[in-house]
């Protein structure tokens, strides 16, 4: 697919610019003044070491439960080019860190798809210190913010093709190589009908986008690694 990039110094959120697009516009920004995460979480980046960007991708025709696997596909674009795994349903982490986030909003027959990607941070907020990464900490070497969208935006696109044509069960095995949560004892805070945490050990992301724990498939929630069992 093409894209059209469209690029801004400054604007409150990415997410919010893309509401005004259609199917394959690209918002990017140096700066974000209010740029914003999952679950009401701000998104903070300091201009030039962060690439923050949304692209409006058609979801028409698709059932709402295949288009909520489009967090998971992005996921795998940015892991293709970063590196590290999928933690559902979405984060990218290397070496364990957050080096990536999707924050993806249904506008109609679109979805906005809005990624935050830590590139150049040697360091970070004290309470994110110990979680978060970045592509020059990974690397050793100072990234190209704009190279770096040009080839996040190629992966998406085959991405995409394959997941539009096919849906999501066809890309489950990429995931399923690059799973941060599979095998792991965690706890799920589900944020759709079950208000019930779940916890035990993880069984992966499932071919319809869900997380497997113990048994119980999750289709919305925030996934916790627990240290212990106990
Ligand atoms: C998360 O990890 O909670 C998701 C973070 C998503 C951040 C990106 S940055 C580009 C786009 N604009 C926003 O305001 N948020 C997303």
């Amino acid at each position: 697919m093409k894209f059209a990039v469209h690029r801004k110094e400054v604007t409150e959120s990415t997410n919010n610019d893309a509401r005004a697009g259609s199917h394959g516009d690209v918002f990017t920004a140096t700066e974000q003044t209010a740029g914003r995460g999952r679950i009401g979480h701000r998104w903070l980046s300091r201009p030039g070491d962060s690439l923050t960007f949304s692209v409006v991708l058609s979801v028409a025709g698709m059932p709402p439960e295949e288009a909520a696997t489009l967090p998971l596909v992005a996921g795998l674009a940015v892991r293709r080019v970063a590196g590290g795994a999928i933690k559902w349903p979405n984060d990218v982490l290397v070496g364990g860190r957050k080096i990536a986030g999707i924050l993806c909003e249904r506008v109609g027959d679109n979805v906005i798809c809005g990624i935050g990607i830590n590139v150049n941070q040697t360091s970070f907020p004290p309470e994110i210190a110990d979680r978060a990464t970045s592509l020059r900490l990974v690397t050793g070497r100072e990234q190209s913010v704009a190279g770096t969208l040009d080839r996040v935006l190629a992966e998406l696109s085959d991405l995409y093709e394959q997941w539009f044509r096919g849906g999501f069960a066809a890309l489950q095995p990429e995931i399923a190589r690059h799973d941060a949560l599979r095998g792991r004892f965690v706890r799920i805070i589900q944020t759709d009908s079950d208000p019930e945490p779940v916890e035990g050990i993880c069984d992966g992301v499932m071919p319809d986008g869900s997380l497997s724990v113990a048994g119980v498939r999750i289709y919305a929630g925030e996934a916790h690694v627990c240290a212990t069992s106990a």
